[in-house]
């Protein structure tokens, strides 16, 4: 079994006119987190922090065990906090318009109703409605279809789903998405937490991952249905994964299939992609078969197959063991609105990739005149013989015809580039309060902010300004969509 090794001090922290008397600091962490801790208590980013210890300044990497922490010490932190600056909001239009013009004119969907700390639910909402592919998943779902695997609550929040979505579709005015929410306690009651008589903020990410769990599961008596995607091919992304340990030479394999990508945040990274590429490698603790004790292994995943819509996780939250609290981190992790994954791809991946990826360029190049058109005509032939000798179709992982089927007939693949959709945004200090809001590009590529009951149209320039480091919303979950070539 793994060793854990936990240990906290408390100790009180001093800065500028204030002093917090009880910090916890976890010492089997780096002091990282600790001046990650400062950071939501101070708003001052750890980078600017300033904090004397025995021996100098406290580095980010320091080993606490050297440095004789003690129960209760005082501590003194110097720094300047942030200035938040909330990015200059987008021109609101629309406000002058009566209500079904707005609708008309904006072309988004409706809001939803407060029903008291379920901010979390109805951002998930939002962000998943502006699938249409999951949409059109859901209508063919049927009252009666449930197939036997298939609990009898999976199948009513299904139900509660779709009947949702159309809702928001049909709706002129904020919806109320009491049903859905009735169902959701029943099937996940973790939802239905209450503190004081009032129910409880939820993290909804973990909103997101159930309910894609739950359709996953109730939608998949659909497969057999010609060219209805499933769950698992708009939104599952397979990882391989080798695991290996240099002190006994031992290696293994592992694949599996998720709904996400994590963004692991840590004092170096400062854009996604980094995020994303230190989240594929990791080190465990297990016992080592061959030398009889635990060891640690090394554990290096790649994507081995991509769903249309891809789903980024940033882990703002970590556990604290102590307080039973999920303490956020608000470093400022940038996101792009265009997310190339390959380099994160197996090598199998990469070159069924490679033929779409040429062929998109080539595209994309004579959309912005530059290349002549007896040129690309001529590589179009080269295009044709490779893919032949296979490219990845979405065909191949979906259930649509495959190449066979239709020779004339052009069919979608993926490229390993994607373009931003939706985000879903949290605003506060810690997972148990504050605020989510959704943020969704819709059919005619508009983008609307989802907060309350009602829509707002943003300026997509302002979409990728959501990215931390104060107390603004602040990018938790990414959407992306997949640009595809068709060959
Ligand atoms: C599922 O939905 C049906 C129809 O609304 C309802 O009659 C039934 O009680 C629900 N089942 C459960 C377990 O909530
Ligand atoms: C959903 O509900 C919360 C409160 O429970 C509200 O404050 C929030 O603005 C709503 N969000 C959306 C996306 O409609």
């Amino acid at each position: 079994m793994p060793v854990v090794l936990s240990s906290k001090v408390v100790v009180s922290v001093k800065w500028q006119k204030e002093t917090f008397p009880a910090v916890e600091i976890d010492t089997s962490q780096p002091p990282y987190v600790f001046k990650c801790q400062l950071y939501d208590l101070t708003g001052v980013p750890p980078e600017r922090q300033k904090i004397m210890m025995k021996g100098g300044l406290l580095k980010d990497d320091a080993d606490w065990s050297t440095l004789g922490v003690k129960e209760g010490q005082k501590l003194m932190m110097m720094g300047t906090a942030d200035v938040v600056k909330a990015p200059e909001k987008g021109p609101v239009f629309m406000e002058d318009l009566p209500e079904d013009e707005q609708v008309i004119a904006v072309g988004h969907s409706a809001g939803l109703y407060n029903l008291g700390n379920t901010c979390y639910m109805n951002s998930t909402i939002q962000c998943l409605h502006s699938v249409p592919e999951l949409k059109s998943a859901l209508l063919k779902y049927t009252n009666s279809g449930r197939s036997n695997d298939v609990d009898i609550l999976s199948h009513n929040l299904t139900i509660a789903t779709r009947d949702l979505f159309s809702e928001l579709d049909r709706s002129v005015k904020p919806v109320v998405p009491m049903p859905f929410l009735t169902v959701l306690r029943k099937k996940y009651p973790q939802f239905a937490q209450q503190h004081n008589g009032v129910y409880m903020q939820q993290d909804a990410e973990e909103c997101w991952t159930q309910l894609m769990y739950t359709l996953s599961q109730s939608l998949k008596a659909l497969e057999s249905s010609d060219s209805t995607a499933t769950v698992k091919t708009l939104f599952g992304v397979d990882i391989v994964s080798r695991i290996y340990c240099t002190e006994s030479g031992e290696e293994s394999s592992e694949t599996e299939s998720v709904y996400s990508l994590k963004c692991h945040i840590s004092q170096e990274v400062n854009h996604l992609h980094e995020g994303i590429k230190r989240s594929l490698k990791s080190e465990l603790e297990k016992t080592s078969p061959s030398l009889g004790r635990s060891a640690i292994y090394c554990k290096e995943s790649c994507i081995n197959e991509l769903p249309r819509y891809l789903t980024v996780q940033f882990v703002r939250f970590f556990w604290k063991r102590e307080s039973n609290q999920k303490a956020k981190i608000l470093r400022k992790v940038d996101y792009p609105l265009e997310l190339d994954v390959y380099d994160f791809c197996s090598d199998e991946l990469r070159q069924k990739l490679q033929h779409p990826r040429k062929v998109l360029r080539d595209e994309e190049g004579i959309k912005l005149g530059l290349k002549g058109k007896k040129n690309s005509s001529a590589e179009g032939d080269d295009s044709k013989k490779a893919a032949a000798e296979g490219s990845s179709s979405l065909g191949e992982s979906s259930n649509a015809p495959t190449q066979e089927a239709g020779k004339s007939e052009k069919k979608p693949h993926l490229t390993g580039i994607y373009d931003l959709v939706a985000v879903l945004t949290h605003k506060g200090r810690s997972v148990d309060s504050g605020h989510y809001v959704a943020w969704a590009k819709q059919e005619n590529g508009k983008w609307v902010e989802f907060d309350d009951d009602s829509p707002v149209p943003q300026r997509e320039e302002d979409i990728t300004k959501l990215s931390g480091g104060g107390d603004w919303h602040m990018a938790y979950l990414c959407m992306y969509k997949a640009r595809v070539a068709e060959i």
